[in-house]
């Protein structure tokens, strides 16, 4: 195994304060607390109230990690911010963020990967890092869903939450826990499949359907999803990755301290951590309190289960994210 080139420095998260619970869902649709929660774990997820737009969430959390990573603003070399709810189609969100946080003359680009945005950018930061082209990536994986899904939608209303998570990648320089182990990101592994394209789609509002009283009143330039077609896919992919990001490392799953997996649905983390044969308690989860956050998830969840002291200073973390496109990845670090 290569030795790593990057390392975490710091991590942070945002979550709206604004609850909405499967009680209110009720209220909207016709569903019930006990179907969302026995199909996929969610109790309830966080909206963020008018006025409140993705850079904002983004830019909090990004606030969070650079505290915790002892950084300023301008010692970010580049910005990354994985969302598929951008503030608009352009410019990128990551130019607000860089101008909301004060930091400036840095490339910021976003990445269209949905659920796996945050894994790809850690992959592409990784990769910055090891040239020796960058030092500090910011890394951000952002979603404000509650402005993109048809509330009349049962099928994809329930699923889906708003949230911002962020990371500071920068050089390993060698960095070893208590036990000698290289600190760092130790392998990532990002893959997508165009072919299964249409199974989860904002379909209107682009060059193929561009807005139009008709694409508004259809609801096209909302969530399209079938839920199924994916769910297959979920677990089979989900296990790869991460199986394949372990062979990089030369790993086993059992000796990975914990597992933290994109929160799509505690049915798929269950299939997956099983495959793996990874123990439920070794698995964490925040999908009951916070939904899907699509390419927030995992960064939401990494920041939540540090600063809980639940992840500590030199254990491993298999990631591991699938969404749209589909696209899918699984990484594995020893923070
Ligand atoms: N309340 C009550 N009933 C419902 C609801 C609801 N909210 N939604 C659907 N149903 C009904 C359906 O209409 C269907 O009824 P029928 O049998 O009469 O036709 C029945 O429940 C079963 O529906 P399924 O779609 O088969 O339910 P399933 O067990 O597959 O669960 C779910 C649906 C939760 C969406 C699941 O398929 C899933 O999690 N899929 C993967 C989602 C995912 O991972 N997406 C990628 C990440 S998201 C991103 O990239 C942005």
């Amino acid at each position: 195994m290569m030795s790593p080139a990057s390392r975490i420095l710091g991590t942070g998260h945002y979550l709206p304060e604004g609850v909405r619970t499967n009680a209110d869902l009720e209220k909207m649709v016709d569903t019930t607390d006990q179907w969302i929660f026995d199909r996929t774990g969610i109790r309830e997820r966080r909206i963020a109230p008018d006025g409140v737009v993705t850079s904002d969430m983004a830019t909090a959390a990004a606030k969070n990690a650079l505290d915790a990573a002892g950084l300023e603003p301008p010692d970010i070399d580049l910005i990354l911010v994985g969302t598929v709810t951008p503030d608009m189609p352009m410019p990128a969100t990551a130019v607000f963020v860089q101008q909301k946080l004060g930091a400036r003359n840095c490339p910021a680009m976003d990445l269209s990967a949905a659920c796996a945005g945050f894994l790809f950018g850690l992959t592409i930061a990784d990769q910055f890092i090891r040239t020796g082209a960058m030092t500090h990536v910011l890394v951000i994986g952002v979603e404000l869903l509650s402005r993109v899904v048809n509330w009349e939608d049962r099928t994809t209303c329930v699923l889906f939450g708003d949230g911002a998570g962020a990371v500071i990648l920068g050089p390993a320089g060698g960095a070893t826990s208590t036990d000698g182990k290289p600190r760092g990101l130790l392998a990532t592994k990002i893959q997508s499949d165009g072919l299964l394209a249409q199974s989860l789609m904002i379909p209107g509002g682009g060059s193929v359907m561009p807005m139009s009283a008709d694409i508004l009143a259809l609801k096209k330039h909302k969530v399209h999803m079938r839920g199924q077609d994916i769910f297959k896919v979920a677990v089979k992919n989900l296990y790869a990755a991460t199986k394949e990001a372990l062979d990089m490392t030369g790993m086993t799953a059992d000796q990975v301290d914990w597992i933290c997996p994109h929160q799509a649905n505690l049915r798929i983390i269950d299939f997956a951590a099983t495959r793996l044969g990874v123990p439920k308690d070794k698995v964490l989860t925040n999908i009951d309190r916070v939904g899907n956050t699509s390419s927030a998830s995992i960064p939401i969840l990494l920041d939540e289960s540090i600063r809980s002291g639940k992840v500590k200073p030199g254990e491993t973390v298999a990631m591991c994210a699938l969404g749209a496109g589909i696209s899918w990845g699984g990484a594995i670090v020893r923070m």
